[in-house]
């Protein structure tokens, strides 16, 4: 799928009744504008069972079974926390950091985590195990549980440890090689004083407003700016630019996720000779860039070759982006937790 062929994927029960209904006319069932079905607005149906077991509070559940409560405010209010870890050939990248961010995030949002640290990793490592995963995508998840209606924290009295070890695509693998066309939209990231961007929390309407920004645009990925107009991170990753020899990613303050995989970037690009600093950015260096990239647990990191119209470099992924992709790549065959019990 091409950044300009993108597709907003929406499962849907109207598709699954009715497989043969036009998109115009589900797109107006589900109350979008008719305008909304093209370009793009493929239905599709939902995903398959795959057999997996999900971790919840220390029990293992099939797919079908495992369920949280509807009163359960991760899901009334999107009141939690989450992580999404990547394993590759056979070991947990960067577990460590991901439970420390999780706690961190908890923390913020004053959410007392019912396991320890060593606990959650060791949680985390098992549900791979059980689930016989040594490439994949782990999502973990705390929740403040189930309470009332009402919105009040302090009535909720059972946190939700969820841990979903799957896959994961979120582009097709042509992109990684092509390189992705990407705008800025709308949608300000959150103001650090009201949702601050740090909390990896499962209040993600923010990244999905502008997500839907990109795709009604035709594009797969958003590019988010603040209140005061800098550049923050894109809706599921970090962004960092070359220019002259000298990478510059968004400071956090600008309301950037402490990404996991920024960090290592950083640290590849050190070790590839080329500094990077975190200044305040705003569009006019991002066109102007010789090269961009994007950073992300999921995404890894994707070549950017055009930014609201504007060529970057030659249109192609640039020679240090090439590095430092092929860098992530051989860090991740050597470095993790192993999932196998030692
Ligand atoms: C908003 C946002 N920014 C950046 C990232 C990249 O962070 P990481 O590299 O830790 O996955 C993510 C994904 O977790 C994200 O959701």
């Amino acid at each position: 799928m091409t950044s300009k062929s993108s597709a907003v994927t929406i499962s849907t029960s109207v598709s699954l009744k009715n497989p043969t209904m036009s998109v115009k006319k589900m797109a107006s069932k589900l109350g979008f504008p008719c305008t909304l079905a093209k370009p793009g607005w493929v239905p599709v149906d939902l995903p398959p069972l795959l057999g997996m077991k999900v971790y919840i509070n220390g029990r293992f559940y099939s797919e079908q079974n495992a369920k949280v409560s509807v009163f359960d405010h991760g899901l009334l209010y999107g009141d939690g926390v989450f992580e999404g870890i990547r394993a590759y050939h056979g070991r947990l990248f960067k577990l460590k950091e991901h439970i420390d961010r999780l706690f961190y995030s908890a923390k913020a949002i004053l959410l007392d985590l019912p396991m320890t640290h060593a606990e959650l990793m060791e949680a985390t490592l098992e549900t791979c195990r059980r689930n016989k995963l040594n490439d994949g995508y782990i999502r973990l998840v705390v929740t403040r549980g189930r309470g009332t209606l009402g919105l009040n924290p302090n009535r909720c009295s059972d946190p939700q440890v969820i841990i979903i070890a799957g896959k994961i695509q979120l582009y097709p693998p042509s992109l990684y090689k092509k390189g992705m066309e990407i705008v800025t939209v709308a949608t300000t990231r959150n103001h650090h004083n009201a949702v601050n961007p740090a909390i990896k929390s499962l209040n993600y309407l923010n990244n999905i407003m502008a997500k839907i920004e990109a795709n009604i645009a035709g594009y797969e990925e958003a590019i988010m700016l603040n209140a005061e107009g800098y550049v923050a991170e894109c809706t599921g990753d970090n962004i960092f630019i070359l220019k002259d020899g000298r990478m510059f990613t968004p400071p956090l303050s600008s309301g950037a996720l402490h990404g996991i995989t920024r960090g290592t970037a950083i640290d590849l690009l050190a070790e590839l000779g080329v500094p990077t600093s975190e200044p305040n950015m705003t569009r006019y260096d991002l066109f102007n860039a010789d090269e961009c990239f994007l950073t992300g647990t999921g995404a890894e990191i994707v070549p950017v070759v055009k930014i609201d119209q504007r060529v970057i470099g030659n249109g192609k992924p640039g020679p240090v982006t090439k590095n430092v992709v092929k860098a992530y790549h051989e860090l991740t065959k050597v470095s993790g937790e192993p999932i196998a019990k030692r």
